[in-house]
């Protein structure tokens, strides 16, 4: 089990830390760690977000641990050098094209959501996120001045119906391990990529007669996340969209500190990461949520190593915690990274 272990930025090294330590409680066999920058991290050490020894690494492992990217001295930079190429890169190198975000509210911890207590209770979702297409790849892009001598910014939303058509497989396989609905999210009333997109869904529909497929418009997807999140079961969607939903999700269910995800290609190698960023503005002070991070690891285990037995360990172990009262100010809890993470190790 040879992981990358990509720390990065902001509280990216304090959480990073506390996966670490539950790396080594958890005694597994042929573990092997790799250290290696990324992000602004890797730029003031050695020059670019994403170094070739990085990248190497990450192409070497079996899998990648990857706490967060984003550092404000970095903000003038032009983009090929700034922290969020770092992750972007690494997406589309490996082609992780599909970035799973389960959100479900912790039993016993409804009122940490932002929704009423009896709405907070149904949420368990998963979010299929298409990672390495849409407007965050597209090209053309880019500035140009017009006529007038008036600045223009532009960007490309771009899907082939291929790169739709594997994001499709993997929702409906994953709907299908659950409780077999899946909602399409686009908005095909307006964008011609969303017309393809939901042609595309509706043609693998018949592949796969035990799940039931629906389609909504994002903002439609937007506003019953918060009104009756409790009816959606599987979500598939395009880069953006995913990107937003999962954010909006995260508060949902309590915290943006809580949500983890899995970047997954066409192999078992994976990258694993917290849906949220390096925070800046609370780092190095010891409060981070470690938990987003510590469910990385249980994803991880289960996708790329097959230890889901391991997984379902943390996973009760952080519902533990955080039902005895443990959580950081994040919560209005005030329990430091450290002590979560103690924490989530002495109840495994
Ligand atoms: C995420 C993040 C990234 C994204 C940023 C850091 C590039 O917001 O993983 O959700 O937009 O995909
Ligand atoms: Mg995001």
């Amino acid at each position: 089990m040879h992981i990358a272990i990509l720390a990065g930025d902001g509280i990216g090294p304090e959480i990073m830390a506390e996966a670490e330590k539950l790396l080594a409680a958890l005694h597994l066999p042929a573990l092997k760690l790799s250290h290696a920058n990324i992000g602004g991290t890797a730029y003031h050490a050695e020059g670019h977000p994403l170094p070739p020894d990085t990248l190497q690494l990450a192409k070497e492992c079996d899998a990648i641990l990857f706490g967060a990217v984003g550092d404000p001295t970095c903000d003038s930079l032009e983009r090929n050098l700034r922290p969020e190429q770092a992750i972007l890169g690494l997406r589309k190198e490996l082609g992780l094209f599909a970035n799973l975000r389960p959100a479900a509210v912790f039993p016993g911890l409804e009122s940490a959501s932002t929704l009423k207590p009896e709405i907070a209770r149904e949420i368990d979702v998963m979010i299929v996120r298409e990672l390495t297409g849409d407007v965050y790849f597209g090209e053309p892009r880019g500035r140009r001045e017009t006529g007038g001598g008036r600045r223009e910014g532009f960007d490309t939303m771009l899907y082939d119906e291929d790169e739709v058509a594997r994001i499709a497989h993997v929702a409906f396989r994953t709907a299908r391990a659950r409780r077999g609905k899946l909602c399409s999210v686009d908005k095909a009333n307006v964008l011609e990529t969303s017309v393809l997109w939901r042609e595309v869904m509706a043609e693998i529909a018949p592949e796969y007669p035990d799940v039931e497929l629906a389609h909504m418009y994002v903002d439609n997807a937007a506003m019953q996340l918060v009104r009756n999140p409790g009816q959606f079961d599987t979500i598939v969607t395009g880069n953006l969209f995913g990107d937003i939903l999962s954010d909006q999700a995260s508060m949902c269910v309590g915290s943006i500190g809580l949500l983890a995800s899995a970047s997954l290609g066409e192999g078992r190698k994976g990258l694993y990461e917290p849906i949220h960023g390096s925070a800046p503005d609370i780092a190095g002070q010891e409060i981070a949520n470690p938990v987003a991070m510590l469910l990385s690891v249980a994803m991880m285990l289960r996708y790329s190593f097959d230890m889901a037995q391991q997984a379902n360990r943390i996973e009760a172990a952080v519902a533990k915690t955080l039902n005895d009262g443990i959580f950081g100010s994040d919560m209005c809890g005030s329990a430091s990274t450290r002590e979560i993470g103690d924490a989530v190790i002495a109840r495994l």
